[in-house]
Formats: structure tokens, C-alpha cells, sequence
């Protein structure tokens, strides 16, 4: 049994997460932190909400809230999405908690005490009106280049220029729209990267065996390119105030404390029961811990370059990332999730619609590893009415009626296992064991793939087999063929609880069993677990697993998500 630790790149609370969150790291950290539990292994699955920084100061004032009240809002509603989506972590945190205070505290002392932290002097754009500062991307005015009258201070979103604000025409403040903007000077903080160079260089060299093509290719990218030394600080009210002499009225920067809330986020869950849990088992001197991370990839730079900086910076030995899960994005209907022009569907309301198994099984078949995918909602009905409908749930329900209407409700006895039930053996053991590959490698989309083979597998026996047929000249060789059927049920609640907890226990409670009676996936044997629900065996016919999505219904699910087609 191994120590893994699992993280989801930590939501900004002020978002309200859609499917592409879901999909881009929420998910695949909860579906591989499941598995890893039935593997065998201890696993600490951390995730929480990312609350500082000026955009929950500009959506707390949107919203007319204070915003210590608009982040603890937002936090539950969060919460509540995630629970509702099954996700399985042991802590929701907070960065904005008093233990990752104390985290980044620290932190920054040490840096500080290397002296990889310098001063300098920073010009940035004040509103008079608005009484702050204004990040560079709550500006906007008329992009110099190309006359587009909506760029943005860091960026034109027409024609992708990188622009400085300095350069906007016209400019005012994104939040009032007043034009009464200065540029002031002020003292800041800076990361000195530069000076860690050496040391990350050498850091990253030992993963790279490790990590996959898209994460390892954009670290190296950013080394390419050149360090600079980052500002850490910010000119805001809206988070930790930085513990140093002169600085008392700044805050750190949000992209500072945030990753560092991986860790604080440990202790929030450690200082609940000290006596049983130890953060530090996981994060400092803990030598036997592998961390995956799971994330988007823009977020690829932050978790490979500058936050392994940040905690090499500090000489002490810290857990770093092992495995750094990148994805791509997920679109909606080829186009961009956009809550304000109500295109697409967010997470909270998929799950009003839908039980969270159907989203979860589809945006994992579906998630955007290799390159970004789209959803779109006839691509959803066909996977819920064909993989899950038609494959997996007409199987469980036709083997458990076939069987209580010529057998009653308990599993028969008799019969002899064949050349045919020895083949089904092997054709499914190799299919488990690459689908374990694939799940421990993060291939979610191939993984997903052999699970639905697996479930297919099971169809493909009843047809071959005919026990319809056989019951009229062999009661017990047919008795033996509904056996087998309904030891793969089993066998497929087994395997799907990682992707389809909340179904997953609904088959095993057909058997008047439940996910705890799961045996471990290491060393999964078909063999045996073809034989395990023996003769006698009490089961349910119970309820269908799935409903099905008829055209009318996915008519008018596409009015309201605001679907083009
Ligand atoms: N809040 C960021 C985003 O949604 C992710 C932060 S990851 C963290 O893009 F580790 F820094 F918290
Ligand atoms: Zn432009």
C-alpha cells in the first residue's frame, strides 16, 4: 500500500463552475482518487475553493456583499455542486482559511530569509473613482491596433495582441467605467525565479520520464523563454495581508497563497482531528507520498514552474507534484460556455437534470486529454440511450428478469462452465487489466472506453449462449449461463464504481450488497469473481437503471441551454 496524495486545481470561487470544470480537473481527480482507494492504497483527496484576488472583490460588489460574506456564500454553493456530482474528496477547504495564512506565512519567510525575494518599484493603473487599483484586465478601452473598442488592459480579445494598458485609447475602468485612472507608483514584492532557476532545472529533469507530453512540453517551454521575476504582492484589501515591515498594506497576490493552499487546505482537514490526522505525513518530509495534481491546462505553468520555485525557494522538503495531469478544454457545442449569454450547461443545473453518474460517465469518455472536445446535447442523449441504456442497463435488467421469472429470487444452481464461459474469462481479464492500465495511467478516455468493451462483453456471452434456448432442453446448463450473467453484474458494479458510484451501488444492492462488500482491484481476478454470488444467493429485480433521453426531451433541453443547433 502506497501514500497518494490527490489534488484538483482549486475553483475561483466567484465562477460558477460548468461542465469544462468538471471535465478539466474536478472530475478526473475524484475518478482517479476512487480507483487508487479500490487499488489499495491510502489516499488523501484534497480540494477547496481559490478565494482571493480582485475578482471576488468585483463580484462581492456586483452582488452588493461584503466580501468575506460573498466568498462564505460561494463557498457552499460550491460545496454543495461538488457533493452533488458525488465527488468523493476527504476535505473541501479554503484558501482564505487561517491555516493557509499561517502556510503562506511561513512560506514567505523562508523565501524571504534566502533571499529570493527583492523590492522594486511597480507603475499600475489607479481609479480615483473606483478608490483602487485596477488589475491590468479591469481595464478596457480601444485596442491601438486594431480599433476594437472592448480590449482588455493584459489583451485584445480581437485580435489577440498582448497589450499593455498603458497603450489602451480611451481607457476606463471595466468596473465603474469612470476615466479618472493615474498611474501611481508603489513598492512591491517580487519572486526572484531567476535565482531558483538552477534548482527547478534540476527538479524537473528527475520527472520528466514521469510527466505526461502536454505538461512537461509547456514547463520546458516557459524555461525557454526565459524567468522573470514575478510580483507576488497586490495593492488590494481582499487577502493576506503580507507579513513584512512596509508591506502591511498590501496583500499577497492570488496565484501566491492559492497553490499553497494545497497544503493549508491539509491542515483545515488535520486540525479537525489532530490526534488521527497529520498533515505533515503528506506535504513535509513525507517521503513515501506521490502527489498527483489535476488541472486545466492554463493552469500547467503555475503548478509546474512557479509554485515547485516557491517551495524549492524555501530549502525545506516539501512534497512536490509527481504527476501533473494537464487537460485540454471542453466546449460547448464548439463554442464557449458563457453564463451571461446563457450558452451552455452548468454544473448545478446538470445535476437537476440529469443524476450525476450520466454526466460523469459521459464528460469522462469525452474528456479533452489529448486535444479539446465538444459537448453537445445529441452527444449526450446517444451515450445515455445507447453506452448506458442499451448496453449496460438493458443487460442488468434482462439477465435479473430472465432469471426470477424461470428460476425465482435466488441465484440457480447446476450446470458446468464450457470451452465458451472459459473464453468469456480471458477476453474479460485481459480487458480488465488494460482498463486498470489506463486508469492508473490517466487515460481516461481509453480507460472509459474498455469499461464500456467490458460491459459489451456481457452482452455478447448472453447472445452467443442462448440460455432461452438451452432452458428447453438443460435447466441446468441454463441455470449456469444466468449464474455467470449475474456474476457480471456484480463484476460491472465492481468496475464501474470509480466512474458511476451512485449506479454502481445501486447494482450491488440487487444483491443486497453495497460498494463497502467491494473486494480490492488489486489482483482482480476474474476467475474467482465469476464464481463469487454463489447458488441460493438472494437478488432484486428492482428498479432500471437509466432512463432513457427521447427526442422531445432533448428538444427541450437544447432551448434551454441555449444550444446553435
Ligand atoms: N483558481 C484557479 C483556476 O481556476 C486554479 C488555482 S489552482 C491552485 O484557474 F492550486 F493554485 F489553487
Ligand atoms: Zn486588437
Amino acid at each position: 500500500m502506497s501514500k497518494v496524495l490527490v489534488t484538483s486545481a482549486l475553483p475561483y470561487i466567484n465562477g460558477v463552475p460548468h461542465l469544462g470544470h468538471m471535465v478539466g480537473c474536478l472530475l478526473p481527480s475524484d475518478v482517479y482518487a476512487r480507483f487508487m482507494r479500490m487499488m489499495g492504497n491510502e489516499v488523501l483527496y484534497i480540494v477547496g475553493t481559490d478565494e482571493h484576488g480582485t475578482t471576488s472583490e468585483v463580484g462581492a460588489l456586483k452582488a452588493g456583499m461584503d466580501v468575506q460574506a460573498y466568498c462564505d456564500m460561494n463557498h457552499e454553493r460550491h460545496y454543495r455542486t461538488y457533493k452533488d456530482f458525488e465527488l468523493s474528496f476527504d476535505y473541501f477547504g479554503r484558501t482564505s482559511s487561517e491555516q493557509n495564512k499561517e502556510m503562506t506565512y511561513h512560506i514567505f519567510e523562508q523565501l524571504d530569509k534566502n533571499g529570493y525575494i527583492e523590492e522594486r518599484a511597480v507603475k499600475q493603473v489607479y481609479s480615483v473613482d473606483d478608490k483602487m487599483f485596477l488589475a491590468d484586465r479591469y481595464i478596457t478601452g480601444t485596442c491601438p491596433y486594431c480599433g476594437y473598442d472592448k480590449a482588455r488592459g493584459d489583451q485584445c480579445e480581437n485580435c489577440t495582441k498582448v497589450l499593455e494598458p498603458a497603450e489602451l485609447i480611451d481607457a476606463r475602468s471595466t468596473i465603474s467605467g469612470s476615466k479618472n485612472l493615474e498611474i501611481r507608483e508603489s513598492k512591491h514584492l517580487f519572486l526572484n525565479l531567476p535565482k531558483i532557476e538552477n534548482k527547478l532545472r534540476e527538479w524537473l529533469k528527475t520527472k520528466e520520464a514521469f510527466w505526461p507530453e502536454v505538461a512537461y512540453s509547456i514547463a520546458l517551454k516557459w524555461l525557454k523563454e526565459g524567468l522573470q521575476p514575478r510580483c507576488i504582492t497586490r495593492d488590494l484589501k481582499w487577502g493576506f495581508p503580507v507579513n513584512k515591515p512596509g508591506y502591511e498594506d498590501k496583500v499577497f497576490y492570488v496565484w501566491f497563497d492559492a497553490p499553497i493552499g494545497y497544503i493549508g487546505i491539509t491542515k483545515q482537514w488535520s486540525d479537525e482531528k489532530p490526534e488521527e490526522r497529520n498533515w505533515k505525513d503528506w506535504w513535509y518530509d513525507a517521503k513515501d507520498v506521490r502527489h498527483v495534481e489535476f488541472m486545466g491546462k492554463d493552469n500547467v505553468p503555475f503548478h509546474a514552474i512557479t509554485f515547485p520555485a516557491t517551495l524549492l525557494g524555501t530549502n525545506e522538503p516539501w512534497t512536490q507534484v509527481d504527476y501533473l495531469k494537464g487537460s485540454s478544454y471542453l466546449t460547448f457545442e464548439g463554442g464557449k460556455f458563457s453564463k451571461s449569454e446563457k450558452r451552455g450547461i452548468f454544473a448545478e443545473d446538470a445535476v437537476k437534470e440529469f443524476p450525476a453518474d450520466y454526466w460523469r460517465y459521459w464528460l469522462m469518455s469525452n474528456a479533452p486529454e489529448a486535444s479539446d472536445s465538444s459537448f453537445t446535447f445529441d452527444l449526450f442523449a446517444g451515450t445515455v440511450n445507447k453506452d448506458l441504456n442499451g448496453v449496460l442497463g438493458n443487460f442488468v435488467s434482462r439477465v435479473l428478469k430472465m432469471t426470477a421469472s424461470k428460476f425465482g429470487d435466488e441465484i440457480p444452481s447446476g450446470g458446468e462452465m464450457t470451452v465458451l464461459e472459459n473464453e468469456l474469462i480471458a477476453v474479460l481479464q485481459k480487458r480488465v487489466d488494460d482498463y486498470f492500465k489506463y486508469m492508473k495511467d490517466m487515460e481516461f478516455r481509453k480507460a472509459l472506453n474498455e469499461l464500456r468493451a467490458i460491459w459489451v462483453e456481457g452482452n455478447n456471452y448472453i447472445s452467443t449462449a442462448e440460455p432461452w434456448n438451452v432452458i428447453k432442453e438443460n435447466q441446468d446448463q441454463a441455470a449456469m449461463i444466468l449464474r455467470v450473467c449475474i456474476n457480471l453484474i456484480r463484476i460491472f458494479a465492481i468496475l464501474s464504481a470509480p466512474v458511476m458510484p451512485v449506479t454502481s451501488e445501486k447494482m450491488m444492492e440487487k444483491f443486497g450488497l453495497s460498494t463497502k462488500d467491494m473486494p480490492s482491484l488489486a489482483g482482480f481476478d476474474i476467475k474467482k469473481e465469476i464464481e463469487f454470488l454463489q447458488p441460493g444467493h438472494k437478488f432484486e429485480v428492482g428498479e432500471t437503471l437509466f432512463e432513457r433521453i427521447l427526442p422531445e426531451r432533448l428538444e427541450e433541453l437544447k432551448q434551454k441551454y441555449g444550444s446553435s443547433k
